[in-house]
């Protein structure tokens, strides 16, 4: 018998045959990335259903000399959850661990294996009166290790913070097939290194996040959702000041919109947006569990209107309305998708900064790329621009990541926000990161993963 079969009959034995997967139709939702950039060839998909059958194939993999790529809803945009086109990497697939161990309501955490879709987290958090306030518009099929292992930012990072600021522990296999149990759920815990944070954003490269316990928050009963159309990003700044103002920390969301976004949603959704004119929109979303949010927000509002702020505007009037509102943010990403070629930013820049960004990087783009759209939109609120460049040829991929991370690096912005590195960035992580920086990047992964075998060539060029 091969090595390769060897290793298979091994693995079979630890998840059970129907724990893996050989057959190329059945491989191919696991082999290649949301955006079918980076397709890839993996020798087999392996789905543990226990932390303690995870650690037992890193060790046979390790043992194997065998490569190993962490999946969960594969719903990344940075090509990190897919295998090379070697035909020689394994996918280790998170999607047989979906349990949700417990929802503590007074302590306010809940307890998931890494293979729980987010939205069925979410829905767990509610039924017990909570919120579990990581939102994004994958929900549906994005994990709990997944969001964990990129450190998910979403459309609630204004008030709540990035995925980071709300995971209370952690249980991870490592590299060497041990097993890290952190799922402590304390608030407080200075015992010793929070070697947890070094996984969270890792993106699959240090080690295999099996369950997380995250942080709840009380549920507000009260939300406060407009859409507004603001002149230029520079109006959409005063009003996030003004809305910082008046309505303090019950802002949740602080979301910014172009023109082109909600055409593409018309046009590939079939949303109309409720307002005919305009060229820049923010999605706002006050919530409070305290009585007076809406006559705060509507005071706001009128402020808003009163200064020329905002042109023009519509206020929910019910939950139904509120969801029309955000489905037309939704729906962006996928009507983008749809509409053919585009190259993605994820930058963020410091908030002052934004107004200066967008008119660099369209004079820049416009002058560099002839014929090339920007589909701007993203989270606002915490400086953080998805800068997406419509082209006919993705050849200009490279040109047009040169021409925007070149400003935002001007601006003493980062590359990416939200969405990680995976193999989408690589180079631009190299070029951009000062090299002191990543020399002490290349230190962990070495300490941690001394074989290269936990996800090569995604963030860190192998
Ligand atoms: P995957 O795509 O499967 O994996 C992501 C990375 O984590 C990979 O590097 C993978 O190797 C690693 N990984 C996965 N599971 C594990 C594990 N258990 N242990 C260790 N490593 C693991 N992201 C945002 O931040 N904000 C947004 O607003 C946002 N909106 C999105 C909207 C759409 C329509 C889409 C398609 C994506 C969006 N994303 C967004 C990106 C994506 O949904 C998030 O990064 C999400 O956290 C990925 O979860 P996943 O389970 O699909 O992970
Ligand atoms: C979003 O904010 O909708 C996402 O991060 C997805 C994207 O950048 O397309
Ligand atoms: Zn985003």
């Amino acid at each position: 018998m091969n090595r390769q079969a060897a290793l298979l009959e091994r693995l079979a034995d630890i998840v059970g045959p129907s724990g893996i997967i050989t057959d190329r139709p059945e491989l191919e939702s696991y082999s290649v990335d949301w955006r079918r950039l980076f397709p890839g060839r993996p020798s087999c998909v392996v789905r543990p259903s226990s932390s303690m059958q995870v650690a037992q194939v890193v060790q046979a993999c390790r043992e194997a000399g065998v490569p190993l790529v962490p999946q969960g809803g594969n719903t990344g945009l940075a090509g990190g959850a897919v295998p090379d086109a070697s035909g020689t990497q394994i996918v280790l697939s998170l999607n047989r661990m979906t349990a949700i161990r417990e929802v503590d309501p007074v302590g306010l955490a809940i307890e998931a294996e890494a293979g729980c879709i987010l939205k069925v987290a979410q829905d767990a958090a509610q039924a017990a009166g909570r919120l579990l306030p990581v939102s994004l518009a994958a929900e549906g099929s994005a994990t709990i290790g997944g969001v964990v292992a990129a450190n998910a930012g979403g459309v609630n990072v204004l008030r709540y913070g990035m995925t980071r600021s709300l995971v209370l522990g952690l249980e991870v296999v490592l590299p060497d097939g041990s097993i890290a149990n952190g799922l402590r759920r304390l608030r407080k815990d200075n015992a010793g290194y929070d070697w947890k944070q070094l996984f969270i954003g890792s993106e699959g490269t240090l080690g295999i996040v099996t369950a997380a316990v995250l942080r709840l928050v009380p549920r507000p009963k009260r939300a406060v959702t407009a859409l507004l159309s603001v002149a230029d990003p520079d109006a959409a700044l005063r009003l996030l000041e003004l809305a910082q103002d008046e309505l303090g920390d019950q802002i949740s969301a602080f979301e910014l919109i172009s023109r082109m976004s909600l055409d593409l949603v018309e046009k590939h959704a079939g949303l109309k947006p409720p307002i005919a004119e305009g060229e820049w929109f923010v999605l706002i979303e006050a919530a409070s569990s305290l009585a007076g949010l809406r006559e705060a927000a509507e005071a706001m509002l009128g402020a808003a209107f009163e200064r020329g702020i905002a042109l023009d505007g519509v206020i929910a009037e019910s939950g139904a309305q509120a969801a029309q509102l955000w489905a037309l943010r939704e729906h962006v990403t996928e009507s983008e998708a749809r509409g053919g070629k585009s190259v993605k930013h994820d930058v963020s820049v410091p908030l002052p900064a934004i107004p200066h960004f967008v008119a660099d990087a369209w004079k820049a783009v416009a002058a560099g790329v002839p014929g090339a759209r920007a589909n701007v939109f993203g989270h606002l609120g915490d400086g953080n621009l998805h800068y997406n460049v419509l082209v006919e040829d993705s050849h200009d991929t490279g040109t047009v990541n040169r021409i925007v991370h070149d400003i935002v690096a001007a601006y003493g912005g980062s590359i990416s926000a939200e969405h990680g590195i995976g193999q989408y960035r690589v180079g631009e992580l190299a070029r951009y990161r000062p090299s002191t920086e990543m020399e002490l990047a290349r230190k962990i992964k070495k300490a941690l993963d001394p074989e290269g075998l936990l996800n090569p060539g995604k963030v860190l060029s192998p």
